[in-house]
């Protein structure tokens, strides 16, 4: 079959896999094919067992795979054929030299670039989907260009802004798109077919266009303002629990004025995900490399409030549980970074695990789709720790349960029945407010909401 256009995606990860599962479904004209180093990633999006757990997404797949959507180990060959390439790999925190715990490592992505110029024997565009720091365009388009045959890649930057748990229907139905591009004849050239595929599905006025720079940038800035969005609120649910104001109720009330908005204001055990830690801390690396000390100062402080958060979560257990819970039961109800996602990177969860295993206590995991990943997470510390998917199991004979994912199946629990075979006093420590408290305190809990009055029957804290 003749395809209008050959697109690559290098990285078959959470971003690449998705994204590129969208534009073929909705443009069967293309050929996309999806490509990754680990052969067992590219298995899996082959069969129908995907490697990531993302609601809508197998149909999507479904949908396209064989027809005009391929995933494949075949890199070279992949390369050689695409016009178009976007690439997906991880841009992780560096965890060594100069930069180590904040600047981004951007090997993978530089090799990829190397590899791109070995194979390549034509023009092409080249297109950064991985979150990177600003200027990075400057160093591919240095590293591509120096090839010896006479080929240009054009470097554009286009951002992903979905969010997991929900990818699909941010990519079918985007805010925005950004599309950056150095503002020379070839670059506007170049964006314009960027442009074209997402207006096969994307109304022209939500493709938004801008130079290079601010594409990178405007990407690391959009995860800094919806983390400190979270920071801001969780710093003022510590203030409630101080002075009997409802953090939920502050959060609606604000949320209400226009000029603020209602979202990304709910109270939480700390924000978790692959990217908000990372990005905000590469954005605070970068400033403090131009100087900027302030800057960074103030965006750093947006991840010191997030692990204070954490950190809190389990004081107030412990004070709670009368000061120690060496030895007791613990269920952790929820491991995954968000609702609707086996993703655990990041996961607050982890380090509340980590605490209480710290403290001695017995803990215990449940998650409808993140076992696994827990497992890994937990390596350190699996002798200390058991993994329970049912619920119900998992908090037989616990001291305490926490929430630590809004899964909305821990709303529609038998807590009753759960009760009646916790050891008492039984407590509920609910890190994403999405229980009913009062319901749970008649039943004989001793509740602990965030940012909230507790119910507590001891009266000891
Ligand atoms: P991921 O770790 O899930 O996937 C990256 C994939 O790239 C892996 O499968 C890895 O094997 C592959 N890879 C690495 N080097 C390679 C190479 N040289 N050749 C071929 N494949 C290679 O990462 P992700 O979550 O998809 O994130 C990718 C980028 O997108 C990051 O920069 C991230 O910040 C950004 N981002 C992520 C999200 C998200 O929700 N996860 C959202 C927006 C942006
Ligand atoms: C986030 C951004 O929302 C995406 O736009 C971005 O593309 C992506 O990061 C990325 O660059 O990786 P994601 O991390 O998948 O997406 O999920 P979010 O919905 O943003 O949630 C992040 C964390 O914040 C979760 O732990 C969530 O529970 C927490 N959160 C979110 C809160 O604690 N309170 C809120 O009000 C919202």
């Amino acid at each position: 079959m003749n395809f209008a256009k050959k697109i690559l995606c290098i990285g078959a990860g959470y971003v690449g896999g998705p994204t590129m599962a969208v534009i073929a479904a909705k443009c069967p004209q293309y050929k996309v094919t999806v490509v990754d180093v680990n052969p067992s990633r590219i298995a899996a999006w082959n069969s129908d067992a995907l490697p990531i757990y993302e609601p809508g997404l197998f149909d999507v797949v479904k949908q396209a795979r064989g027809r005009n959507l391929f995933f494949s180990t075949e890199i070279d060959a992949a390369i050689d054929e695409a016009e178009i390439i976007f690439v997906s790999v991880n841009t992780p925190t560096k965890s060594f030299g100069e930069g180590a715990g904040k600047a981004a490592d951007l090997q993978y992505w530089e090799r990829t670039a190397r590899n791109i110029v070995k194979i390549s024997k034509g023009d092409k565009i080249i297109i950064e989907k991985s979150t990177l720091p600003v200027r990075t365009a400057e160093a591919m388009s240095s590293i591509l260009n120096a090839n010896e045959k006479g080929i240009h890649f054009e470097v554009l930057s286009n951002p992903e802004f979905l969010a997991e748990g929900t990818a699909v229907a941010d990519l079918n139905n985007p805010d925005r798109v950004l599309i950056g591009s150095q503002l020379t004849p070839e670059g506007i050239k170049a964006r314009d077919q960027v442009v074209e595929i997402y207006a096969n599905w994307v109304p022209r006025e939500r493709i938004v266009t801008s130079n290079v720079w601010s594409a990178e940038l405007s990407k690391l800035v959009a995860n800094a303002f919806l983390a400190q969005r979270i920071s801001s609120i969780n710093s003022i649910s510590e203030l409630c629990e101080k002075t009997e104001a409802d953090v939920t109720e502050v959060s609606r009330t604000i949320g209400m004025d226009s000029r603020i908005g209602s979202r990304f204001l709910v109270s939480s055990v700390g924000f978790g995900g692959s990217c908000f830690k990372k990005d905000i801390l590469n954005l605070v690396y970068i400033c403090r490399s131009y100087g900027l000390t302030e800057v960074a100062d103030y965006w750093e402080s947006v991840v010191e409030m997030n692990e204070h958060q954490k950190r809190r979560f389990v004081k107030n257990m412990l004070r709670a549980m009368f000061n120690t819970v060496a030895g007791k039961r613990i269920a952790l109800f929820g491991f995954a970074f968000k609702a609707d996602t086996g993703d655990t990177r990041e996961s607050p969860a982890i380090d509340v695990a980590m605490q209480l295993v710290k403290e001695q206590a017995k803990v215990v995991i449940s998650d409808p789709k993140a076992i696994d990943n827990a497992k890994i997470d937990l390596a350190s510390c699996i002798d200390n720790v058991e993994f329970v998917s049912n619920p119900y199991e998992a908090a037989k004979g616990a001291h305490a349960i926490a929430v630590m994912t809004e899964w909305k199946e821990y709303h529609e629990l038998d807590y009753k029945k759960i009760y009646a075979e916790m050891e008492r006093p039984a407590f509920i420590f609910d890190g994403r407010n999405v229980l009913n408290h009062k319901a749970l305190f008649e039943m004989g809990f001793n509740v602990f909401p965030l940012g909230q009055p507790a119910l507590n029957h001891l009266k000891t804290v």
